[in-house]
């Protein structure tokens, strides 16, 4: 049976993006004209996945909401001529069927995976983290290729990555890859190492296909860096245990948008707003004017404290 299920754990606080994630998801944070998961459920589309799980968590209805249909704002568009906005709200007619369960406690990334065992079963599924974009307007196809590597080679976990800056490890899942390539075997898999330590700069970018037997190990998994149960852990533990564990590069052109911290938010927001085919170009020139009368100079601290 192919791949059907996709797991997007969205039940992180987003507490590197405060004040602007204390009462709204970061998951639900513009990036252009969308909310990032929009983007996700788009791409997990466009890959072939027909059934989306949220593990959500505390002050996440919106999400729920946003892909819900919405029948009383369509009744008052037609009511209001104002029926060319309707195809702003046609993702909410795409034929997928969206589940969610609550991850209660805030125990980490591998546990909020753990939560979807009851609802995933013994079947293969893709994970997709809810604040990452893939590739520009997320036309990315990198997880079907996945899916393609897990399928023919009887794997057991496929992981997408993408090249860091070396200073960047400390943020990410970092692989000992066996062979430099596209498609590579993992050796190791550590969670946010050391500069000095990392084995590469190849970051985990936010994707994977597991065997549902990643759940056995999830549930022997300790809790790791900063007390919580990583993921990393356990497919660390399944290669030592001599899983195979594949490695897929973002192909050539694809990026990840990391919206988990303001860094790499702001930029994916400028760059998706460049992008716009209505807006893009005239914000671009706005941008080279704005940016050719201001001298760079020290950013002015506009805080309450
Ligand atoms: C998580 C994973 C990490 C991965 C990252 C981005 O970290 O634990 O291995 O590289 O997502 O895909 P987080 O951003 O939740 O701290």
């Amino acid at each position: 049976m192919p791949i059907d299920m996709a797991v997007v754990p969205v039940a992180g606080r987003g507490t590197r993006l405060l004040p602007l994630t204390k009462s709204q998801p970061k998951e639900m944070l513009p990036v252009g004209r969308k909310p990032v998961v929009q983007y996700v459920v788009e791409e997990l589309a466009r890959c072939g996945l027909g059934r989306l799980l949220f593990v959500t968590g505390p002050g996440k209805t919106a999400i729920e909401n946003h892909f819900d249909i919405d029948a009383e704002l369509i009744t008052n568009l037609r009511e209001t001529g104002r029926e060319e906005l309707l195809q702003e709200l046609a993702f909410e007619r795409e034929d997928l069927e969206y589940f969610y369960t609550r991850q209660r406690r805030q125990l980490g990334l591998g546990h909020a995976v753990l939560c979807a065992k009851p609802v995933v079963g013994r079947d293969p599924f893709v994970v997709a983290l809810g604040d990452s974009i893939i590739g520009l307007h997320a036309q990315s196809n990198v997880v079907r290729l996945m899916v393609e590597q897990f399928e023919s080679n009887g794997a057991d976990v496929v992981i997408a990555f993408e090249n860091v800056p070396r200073e960047e490890v400390v943020q990410y899942g970092i692989a000992k890859p066996r062979k430099q390539g596209e498609v590579f075997e993992l050796d190791d898999l550590v969670e946010k190492p050391d500069v000095a330590e990392a084995p590469s700069t190849l970051a985990v970018a936010a994707r994977y296909v597991f065997s549902p037997v990643v759940f056995d190990y999830l549930q022997r998994t300790p809790p790791g860096k900063g007390g919580e149960i990583q993921l990393t852990d356990a497919i660390r533990m399944m290669i030592r245990d001599g899983r195979k564990a594949l490695g897929v590069r973002l192909p050539e052109g694809e990026q990840r948008f990391d919206i988990g911290n303001f860094e790499s938010y702001f930029q994916a927001f400028v760059e998706f707003a460049l992008a716009d085919p209505d807006y893009g170009p005239a914000l671009r020139t706005c941008l080279v004017d704005w940016l050719s009368s201001h001298e760079p100079k020290q950013a002015e601290k506009t805080r309450w404290s």
